[in-house]
């Protein structure tokens, strides 16, 4: 396995009696908030007002970004920089999905960008010198977004989607209720659920056996199998806190970096997603859902003797293939069982057909899921490649 520096500097708070270290934490900070937030489901469920309490408490000045979009836009991003600086922000706040706290770590660094557009720092024209605090509530078990540096911004303007990555956006302290996403819908569970796998799999599960670590290995396997555990009991029972708890937490180890230790790995089947969403906003979560197992499909066909012992180790583990059937049938069995848990268990769409999307945009999607002609991870593709497994995801 490789060298690796392991650092991960998120305070977390979890549990359901929690909040009332927010105004304190805060103050550690600053006296201005910017509090950042979505379509309203936080009004919903009544954390809005109990947010707002706590920081009235403190004394703590609060103004407000609402309407962040799933996958959200570069505009919105830049809207909020521009809030900050007009009002003195000190902090960030992100109440919200993935998509609401990927917007908080852009403004975060957008307002110490000179030209004050998020997408000159997602193309890299600037780099990430400085940026605000960002503290972060999540209310849906799904990107890991409350414990990482990375946030994830699109460009309607220009079909694109593409990542923004530094230490200094990651959040100081996020606050992890169940509680919170007692609220999100099966449908939503679900998409989060198969982002959670996803993360697991793409950047770390299926990966050369020479970078691995055992310990790390058997600890994904644990949280694959909780996640398989506990999405359909989320999904029949939506109150029930121990599912929705083991959900929350598996979400933040996916990402947090602890389990990725000496694993260099880009995940493909999230280029090829973002490539998706870039081109027709389908939700993350199901797009990662359609594309995964034809990606395995299709890389079990080109490569079986690297690929199918891990396909099969897979299926053995999490979903209890037959251990005596051959690398290339454990592979086959594993990556059925896998499409019943997604397509059926979790109740998700399995094709694109079934989103209205055709083979327009295909050829465009592969060679820009593809910087410099190739696009790597578990196995390297091609642009030919990817377009191939778009096509059998339809
Ligand atoms: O906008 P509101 O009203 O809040 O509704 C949201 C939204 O419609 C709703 N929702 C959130 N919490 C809820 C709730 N509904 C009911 N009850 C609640 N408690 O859920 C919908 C989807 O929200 P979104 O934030 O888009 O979902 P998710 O958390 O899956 O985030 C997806 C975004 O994160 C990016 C994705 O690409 C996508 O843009 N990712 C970010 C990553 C990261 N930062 O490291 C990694 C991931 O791989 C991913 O790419
Ligand atoms: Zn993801």
């Amino acid at each position: 396995m490789n060298d690796f520096i392991f650092q991960n500097t998120t305070k977390i708070y979890f549990g359901k009696n929690q909040l009332g270290h927010l105004g304190e934490e805060i103050k550690n900070f600053g006296e201005k908030v910017l509090l950042v937030y979505g379509g309203g489901s936080i009004k919903k469920i009544g954390l809005y007002d109990r947010i707002l309490s706590e920081l009235e408490k403190v004394g703590v000045e609060i103004f407000e970004l609402a309407g962040v979009e799933p996958n959200p836009r570069h505009t919105t991003v830049n809207k909020g920089a521009k809030i900050c600086h007009e009002k003195n922000i000190q902090i960030l706040l992100a109440v919200g999905g993935g998509s609401v706290i990927d917007c908080a770590k852009g403004i975060a660094a957008t307002f110490y960008c000179e030209s004050g557009d998020c997408w000159d720092l997602v193309t890299k024209k600037f780099p990430i010198k400085k940026a605000l605090p960002v503290f972060a509530i999540p209310t849906v078990a799904a990107t890991g977004s409350e414990m990482d540096s990375s946030g994830v911004i699109s460009n309607i303007e220009t079909n694109e989607k593409r990542g923004i990555s530094s230490k200094l956006i990651q959040p100081k302290v996020s606050f992890l209720d169940p509680t919170n996403t007692f609220s999100v819908s099966a449908y939503q569970t679900a998409c989060g659920s198969a982002d959670i796998i996803s993360h697991f799999l793409d950047l770390k599960y299926f990966a050369d056996d020479n970078q691995k670590m055992y310990m790390l290995d058997k600890i994904v396997e644990e949280i694959l199998k909780t996640v398989v555990k506990f999405a359909p009991i989320a999904i029949k029972e939506p109150k029930n806190y121990e599912a929705r708890a083991n959900l929350m937490w598996s979400a933040s180890w996916a990402l947090n970096s602890f389990l990725t230790m000496g694993i260099k790995q880009t995940p493909s089947v999230h280029a090829m997603e973002h490539e998706l969403s870039a081109f027709y906003d389908v939700t993350h979560g199901l797009g990662i859902a359609i594309i995964t197992p034809r990606w395995m499909e299709y890389i079990l066909q080109k490569n079986p003797e690297k690929v199918a012992p891990q396909f099969k180790k897979f299926g053995v583990n999490i979903f209890g293939v037959d251990e005596n059937l051959s690398d290339m049938e454990g592979a086959k069995e594993a990556i059925e069982k896998f499409k019943e848990f997604l397509f059926v268990t979790l109740g998700l769409k399995s094709k694109l057909s079934d989103l209205n999307i055709d083979d327009k945009n295909f050829a465009e999607m592969s060679r820009r899921a593809c910087p410099n002609g190739e696009l790597k991870g578990f196995l390297t593709l091609t642009p030919k490649d990817v377009e191939k497994i778009f096509y059998a995801c339809l």
